[in-house]
């Protein structure tokens, strides 16, 4: 071991400690006096963008993400500012076109990024190549990514062949991301070895999180091994599920004889002004002091700690928690199935929600989530091993898979969009940012219109705020935005959708977007409505029942309590709800209600008592099992009164709005 040799640090508090600490709710205004200071520190880079900072910043901020990058490059001149993409997903979870992606990278580049971290949750190499060699084309460092993980497929000489593939697309580095800090110090000094013995010539980064108290080991051996740069967190705010201290690694390396260019004057005055902002969200409730505790469950269980969070979250909700057993050990064998996936954001959480489902129903795969059979298709890329055959027949019936890589079947959508929008986008960052989160910057384009008006939705308040706390659990929920919960279909008794059931649902409802036979066998022509944006998709019949000719709209309301008129005989009606359901009060004639198809928490109501609405048009959205879910008008109507409140639990059934 050269003794001499440099050690560079990539400071995180801006973005991943900023985002796993404190749900990212960082204003710029709060970190402002203190970039001048940090690009004084002599880091070898500062990670100030992507992961959840931008959707946030358009959420809850009132701030436009590009602006933010844009001021921070102004104070910090000497700094390399780095940023997270997930590869074809952008900032989101869903694969967007390549044209978006160009688009997206350049602009990140052009507003002052200089190292793009990219990474995939499946580490298809193939989800990354657009990415890598659009920052390459702008002149920007990309940073090739392999999300850590343990399973029987998971080998050094399967990382070193990444590693190798990420080569040869030209990323100039290359790191490994713990994103569940369950990379212990023996697995980081033998992937850090295998990958420096395979490609020498590339500088190597390890991410890791605190969460179960290895990171310095696992940093410390990394380095023996030979890793050339560290993610850190400047002290207070650093720890439990955010990075170890910058300064505590910076001392003990320097002890041990590797150089550190880090000022240390520098860091005690940046310490001293995180100590500030640290107890400032201490008070108001944001950082919960158990995030910078430490947490082994994880080692005992092998599954991140955020999704275990979640499974206990989930599990409460459906008033299950005695499950949790079951469901703990259900999970490994779901991921197996599907062929060991990393348990990172959006993986962890369908492979989570798909282990709850199978507990729940009885019967593994009886009820399959819209992501699960996405990820089924090949939707989200290539698994690392093979999904269990039989498993895949039984979720995805005679759906085909999608061949090759998803990307390649999307049209470009940068130019379309862009017309679309007209004046509303002031520029082609507008533009980005709507086509990454529609409904999000679209709320954002009107407020920035009039002013910022103060708004009573929380913002850095976290007690209120719907947003979670952990990382695995962020960004807070367009999460799923582009895969459908709630289809704006016609609801009849000859396709058997009861996408708005009219009627009381019964105690053994399954909302429709979880039940497989619902979605499988009604073909037809549809207008489905995706975070805001109505898409034209036609559903043929795979096998069960003929198809159906395609009904139209049942224009008039269904009497409660009877299944909609029969267009068609062909298929059976859905069956009424049974006595057994618990009836709520009649509704007054010429009314109807629109109750909650699931426990949740209600998000955002999207209409007021005296507005007409049009069948298919969006209520309440719904945050349930870590997705958005968009309770939508089951018929034309004026919304009488509304009964749901933003912030608010409701159970299943329970009345969220009246039309009349
Ligand atoms: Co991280």
């Amino acid at each position: 071991m050269s003794k001499t040799r440099k050690v560079g640090f990539t400071e995180t508090v801006l973005r991943d400690a900023n985002q796993s600490l404190i749900a990212t709710r960082l204003p710029y205004s709060k970190f402002e006096p203190i970039l001048e200071t940090m690009d004084k520190a002599g880091y070898y880079s500062a990670e100030v963008w992507g992961g959840a900072t931008f959707d946030v910043c358009l959420r809850y901020l009132q701030e436009d993400p590009w602006e933010r990058l844009r001021k921070i490059r102004k104070k910090m001149p000497n700094t390399k500012l780095q940023m997270l993409l997930r590869g074809q997903n952008i900032l989101g979870y869903k694969h967007y076109p390549d044209d978006v992606v160009r688009k997206f990278v350049e602009y990140s580049i052009k507003n002052g990024i200089d190292i793009i971290r990219i990474f995939d949750a499946l580490n298809d190499a193939r989800n990354l190549e657009v990415a890598i060699d659009e920052t390459v084309k702008q002149g920007g460092h990309a940073s090739g990514t392999i999300c850590f993980t343990t399973s029987p497929v998971h080998t050094l000489e399967k990382n070193v062949q990444m590693v190798k593939d990420l080569k040869s697309m030209g990323v100039k580095s290359i790191c490994i991301k713990d994103m569940a800090g369950i990379m212990g110090p023996k697995e980081s000094y033998d992937l850090v070895s295998a990958i420096k013995d395979a490609v020498p010539e590339l500088p190597l980064v390890i991410h890791t999180h605190c969460t179960t108290g290895l990171a310095f080991m696992t940093c410390l051996k990394g380095v023996e091994a030979g890793a050339d740069v560290l993610d850190t967190a400047v002290s207070p705010m650093s720890g439990g599920t955010a990075q170890p201290a910058t300064e505590t690694l910076a001392y003990a390396l320097r002890s041990l004889g590797y150089q550190v260019d880090l000022d240390d004057k520098v860091l005690i005055k940046m310490a001293d002004f995180f100590k500030g902002v640290r107890a400032d969200f201490i008070k108001d409730g944001t950082l919960d002091p158990i995030s910078m505790a430490t947490d082994t469950q994880c080692l005992n269980y092998q599954i991140p700690g955020g999704m275990l969070s979640n499974l206990i979250s989930q599990l409460k909700m459906m008033n299950a928690i005695d499950k949790l057993d079951q469901a703990l050990a259900e999970t490994p064998k779901v991921r197996a199935d599907m062929g060991y996936p990393p348990l990172v954001t959006p993986t962890s959480q369908m492979v989570g929600s798909q282990a709850v489902q199978n507990v729940l129903a009885g019967e593994r795969y009886k009820v399959v989530g819209k992501e699960i059979k996405a990820y089924c298709r090949g939707e989200y890329g290539r698994t690392p091993a093979p999904i269990d055959p039989d498993i895949q027949k039984k979720i995805l019936g005679n759906t085909p898979v999608v061949e090759g890589r998803f990307a390649d079947s999307l049209a470009p959508e940068f130019e379309k969009t862009k017309a679309e929008l007209g004046a509303t986008a002031k520029c082609d960052e507008d533009v980005l940012s709507y086509i990454a989160f529609p409904q999000v910057a679209m709320a954002f384009f009107k407020d920035r219109e009039a002013g910022f008006p103060k708004k009573d939705a929380p913002k850095a308040a976290g007690a209120a705020a719907p947003a979670a706390k952990k990382e695995s659990d962020l960004p807070p929920m367009p999460a799923w935005q582009g895969h459908v919960y709630y289809a704006n279909v016609p609801a009849t008794a000859a396709n058997g959708m009861t996408s708005r059931p009219i009627q009381p649902f019964a105690a053994s409802y399954q909302p429709p977007h979880l039940v497989m036979g619902a979605q499988d066998t009604c073909p037809g022509s549809y207008t489905i409505t995706i975070d805001g944006k109505a898409y034209q998709v036609s559903v043929a019949a795979a096998d069960g029942p003929a198809p159906a000719a395609a009904a139209p709209v049942a224009a008039a309301p269904a009497p409660a309590a009877a299944p909609a008129p029969a267009a068609a005989p062909a298929a059976p009606a859905p069956a009424p709800a049974p006595a057994a359901a618990p009836a709520p009060a009649a509704p007054a004639a010429g009314e109807t209600p629109v109750p909650s198809p699931m426990p949740g928490n209600v998000f955002k109501v999207e209409c007021k008592p005296g507005q007409a609405v049009k069948a298919g048009d969006v209520l309440v959205i719904l945050e349930a099992m870590k997705m958005e879910i968009e309770v939508t008008a089951p018929v034309d109507g004026t919304v009488k009164s509304v009964a749901a409140a933003v912030g608010t639990a409701v159970n299943t059934d329970d009345l969220l709005v009246t039309l009349g």
